[in-house]
């Protein structure tokens, strides 16, 4: 599906009585910890989704940068239906004959050691720290139960109560304590406030490299090799949580390699799976990883061979079809375009490859709707920033009509 079929058709205000229905189902049936657009996606290849009502529209947020491959892609579809008539779960009481070849191809990308896979992502963060924990008392010397995190304010990793419990969000947190210790906040940018967090205690710095959730906010140039010296001064872990960031989106293969660091853990998720799947991982040292013993940790369905044919396929998509490359173009191209928007209700444009973010005087949810009307969906974070993330596969003369669209909408916002 190409923009320039039919796009002009669009003009979506009311769901039909079947979109209706099934929207009213949901709402009735199902817990509201979501506030959702209301459009009803049946089906979607590439970077288009279609309703249930037949309506195209474009995805600008690729399921939270989970589909940075596309939806559907064609030889994840092919990885996923072949496997599946063959086994799908052993669980690790058995060996599989897909997870060795994962791990090989997570080592020949990413030149770590090892891998740890889960599902979800914020099973993966948990894996993470947990290792860092246990690395803190084996190999640090750390007293038991003394292990410090530090984390960055306003930071987006999850949400198990460990991990909400280090939230800086209140919404994030209210209502779900007590919560696990062992954490200290720090401002992102501020290397002064990571020296003086660090105590001997600590065992690692976990952050993101680009806070997505909080609104693609970007560190100063810099900061992350002033922080790498930091932590290897300290004989800190220095933790990367590349769930969102990773894989391409900011115009690389991670987001660290845009300061040359090395960090000592990464974390993935999200696109691992080109959005088959829930499919995460950690990826670390022998060092780190290897603090695990069997009967440490575990997951069922972590490193089941469906899993793991998904995200080989996965992985192969973003080095075939030059990924990280096509973000770091097009992202520059939006970028541009996007900065040259002139209106009182915008306070901010910012971006690192295709994962930009609009931020107003006003809240983003309303522009939202409108783009949903104009038949391209965008998702709000935080009330007044519009996140932008299409998948990485897409054209670009749908990037240049998706553009379009946003600037129609701001140009004719009317408060
Ligand atoms: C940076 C980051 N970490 C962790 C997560 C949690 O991933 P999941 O929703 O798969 O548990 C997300 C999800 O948006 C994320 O953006």
């Amino acid at each position: 599906m190409q923009a320039s079929e039919s796009i002009a058709q669009i003009v979506y205000k009311q769901p039909s009585t079947l979109a209706a229905e099934l929207i009213a189902y949901e709402e009735q049936y199902g817990a509201h910890n979501y506030h959702p657009l209301d459009v009803v996606i049946e089906r979607a290849a590439g970077a288009w989704v279609v309703d249930v009502d037949g309506r195209k529209y474009l995805d600008f947020l690729a399921a939270y940068s989970a589909v940075n491959q596309g939806h559907c892609h064609p030889a994840i579809l092919k990885a996923f239906t072949e496997q599946v008539h063959k086994v799908t779960l052993t669980s690790r009481a058995f060996r599989n004959d897909q997870l060795p070849l994962l791990l090989k191809d997570l080592h020949d990308l990413t030149g770590f050691d090892m891998a740890l896979p889960m599902n979800s992502g914020v099973e993966a963060v948990e894996t993470a720290l947990k290792a860092a924990r246990k690395w803190g008392y084996t190999v640090k010397g750390i007293p038991a139960d003394q292990a410090e995190i530090i984390v960055l304010s306003n930071n987006f990793h999850g949400r198990t109560i460990s991990v909400v419990g280090f939230s800086s969000e209140q919404q994030y947190r209210n209502g779900f304590g007590p919560f696990t210790p062992g954490f200290r906040h720090v401002p992102m940018g501020d290397v002064e406030a990571l020296r003086a967090a660090i105590t001997p205690n600590t065992c690692a710095f976990f952050f993101e490299p680009i806070q997505g959730e909080a609104g693609i906010l970007i560190p100063p140039a810099g900061y992350l090799q002033q922080v790498e010296a930091i932590c290897r001064e300290n004989n800190v872990l220095l933790m990367l949580d590349e769930i969102q960031s990773g894989l391409g989106r900011t115009g690389k293969l991670f987001a660290y390699q845009h300061e040359g660091i090395s960090p000592d853990v990464v974390v993935i998720g999200k696109a691992l799976s080109g959005g088959y799947y829930p499919v995460s991982a950690v990826l670390s040292s022998r060092e780190v990883l290897g603090v695990f013993a069997p009967g440490d940790h575990g997951s069922t369905f972590g490193g089941n061979p469906l899993a793991c044919a998904v995200a080989r396929a996965a992985l192969k998509v973003v080095v075939d079809e030059d990924l990280s490359a096509r973000s770091a173009t097009l992202g520059e191209y939006a970028l541009s375009r996007l900065q040259q928007l002139k209106s009182p209700i915008l306070k901010e444009v910012r971006g690192k490859g295709l994962w930009l973010a609009i931020e107003l005087h006003v809240p983003a949810r309303p522009l939202c709707e409108a783009l949903k009307d104009r038949g391209l969906l965008c998702k709000e974070t935080h009330d007044t920033v519009i996140r932008l993330a299409p998948p990485l596969i897409i054209e670009e003369a749908d990037l240049a009509w998706a553009l379009d669209q946003i600037e129609a909408v701001i140009q004719g916002y009317a408060a």
